[in-house]
């Protein structure tokens, strides 16, 4: 077991090099299914959350190497009666993804149901109302989803709620269908944009993504290709809120203000300077943080990825400040790790009213998922004392070296052996 160890304090600076984005590639990985041939995914960012989806693929007879960066997959070999290992599915949700592919190049395909962060129910009917409406039947029993179509054909689907990972499915399901397909009610995250550009480099017909209504014109066949996905939002998001709270002049590079504008015009709300550059963020820290209230929504509303860590921000910003959670009904688990350290919040329902304070004492905290885990790393490195982070395989999922690319930028952090 591995835990981090942050004694807080240190003003951090310098720059810090945001990696590809962890909910791009996920799904691309999965779209390589569709080219029946070889895809090269370069840059390929270093966490547990893409060796989980690699190791997905090989259960399924596709070749995927990790080699310097790059990842090389080959599913020319796929016959179409693979089962998914099934331990790896409960593992992360995302795995759901490869069902879009597999049904739309085979016909068939049969899923243990998924897993994933522990923030909430997070239920896959939209998946299936999207497979549904482009003619599959759907089968569920014993813990298993399994979808069939003798061939997949066009359809109109209106999402209940934009959900990222159904409009993802369906779209890759969509491509190889015969005739048009619309989606509407879409969701229009940058990851969306950025897997259909994939798909049209392989050869399919897309347009409105990143838009709310998507639509899809069937194609026969796909290629394989080389793709760089977009960077990560929520990571440079992430060190954004750090050069905040630590009150610290600090350049991300790889921000995009484009897909980070609901995230800046809170920062700036809050107090925070910063300084907008072509593919770079800097943040010059602030004159007093004030209190903020943000309610996460679909894009381009406030990502729900990033309600956590900027909770820990607003911890320390004098006066109340309210989150409202939209997106998922479980997802304020940090809250009672960082009123361990000393924060203020008191949770009703899906809103948190926060009380600022004026400083962290550190404490020791577990990790309970992904983001929550970003949230403690960041209160970590403002508190008085020492924090020791428990349960990290979470922040791993998602953040490439959070700890070296932290140290860089002059924190005191260590990753732990226990
Ligand atoms: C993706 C992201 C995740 C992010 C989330 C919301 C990936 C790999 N993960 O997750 O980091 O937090 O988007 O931006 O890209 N829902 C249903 N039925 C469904 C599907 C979803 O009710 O069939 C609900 C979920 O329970 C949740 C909401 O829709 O309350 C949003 O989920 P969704 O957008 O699907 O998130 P993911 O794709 O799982």
């Amino acid at each position: 077991m591995e835990k981090f160890i942050l004694k807080g304090g240190k003003k951090l600076q310098g720059e810090v090099f945001v990696s590809v984005a962890k909910n791009s590639i996920l799904p691309i990985i999965a779209a390589t299914i569709l080219s029946g041939s070889k895809c090269t995914i370069e840059n390929a960012p270093e966490l547990e959350d893409v060796y989980v989806i690699c190791d997905l693929l090989k259960s399924i007879n596709v070749k995927a190497d990790f080699k310097e960066g790059s990842i090389y997959l080959d599913s020319s070999c796929m016959v179409g009666n693979e089962e998914p290992d099934s331990e790896l599915v409960r593992k992360m949700r995302a795995s759901f993804l490869i069902m879009g592919p597999m049904l739309s190049r085979f016909g068939r395909v049969k899923i243990s149901l998924p897993g994933g962060c522990n923030i909430g129910s997070r239920p896959i009917d939209l998946h299936l109302k999207g497979f549904k409406a482009l003619g599959a039947t759907i089968d569920l029993g014993h813990g298993f989803v399994e979808a069939k179509a003798d061939k997949l054909r066009g359809g109109s689907i209106y999402l209940d709620f934009p959900s990222v990972g159904a409009t993802e499915n369906i779209m890759m399901a969509a491509v190889l269908a015969d005739g048009d397909t619309i989606i509407e009610n879409a969701a229009e995250e940058p990851e969306i944009k950025d897997l259909a550009n994939f798909l049209v480099k392989m050869g399919a017909i897309i347009s409105g993504a990143g838009t709310d209504t998507i639509i899809i014109k069937g194609v026969k066949q796909l290629k394989g290709v080389s793709y760089t996905p977009i960077f990560d939002r929520i990571e440079a998001g992430t060190y954004m809120v750090a050069g905040a709270l630590t009150n610290s002049n600090i350049k991300i590079v790889g921000a995009e203000e484009e897909n980070l504008r609901s995230l800046i015009a809170k920062l700036i709300e809050c107090g925070v300077k910063l300084e907008i550059g072509q593919g770079f963020i800097i943040i010059n820290g602030h004159d007093g943080l004030s209190p903020i209230d943000i309610k996460t929504m679909p894009y381009p509303g406030f990502p729900t990825d990033m309600q956590s860590p900027m909770m820990s921000l607003m911890c320390l910003a004098q006066g109340t400040s309210i989150v409202t959670e939209t997106v998922f009904e479980n997802r304020f688990m940090h809250a009672s790790e960082l009123k361990r350290m000393g924060a203020n919040i008191k949770i009703d329902g899906r809103c948190a009213v926060i009380e600022g304070i004026k400083s962290f004492s550190g404490c020791n905290v577990k990790a309970t998922d992904l983001r929550a885990g970003a949230a403690l790393i960041l209160a970590g490195l403002v508190a008085e004392g020492t924090t020791t982070i428990e349960d990290i395989y979470h922040i791993d999922r998602g953040y490439v070296c959070i700890e070296k690319k932290l140290k860089k930028l002059g924190a005191n952090i260590e990753r732990i052996q226990v």
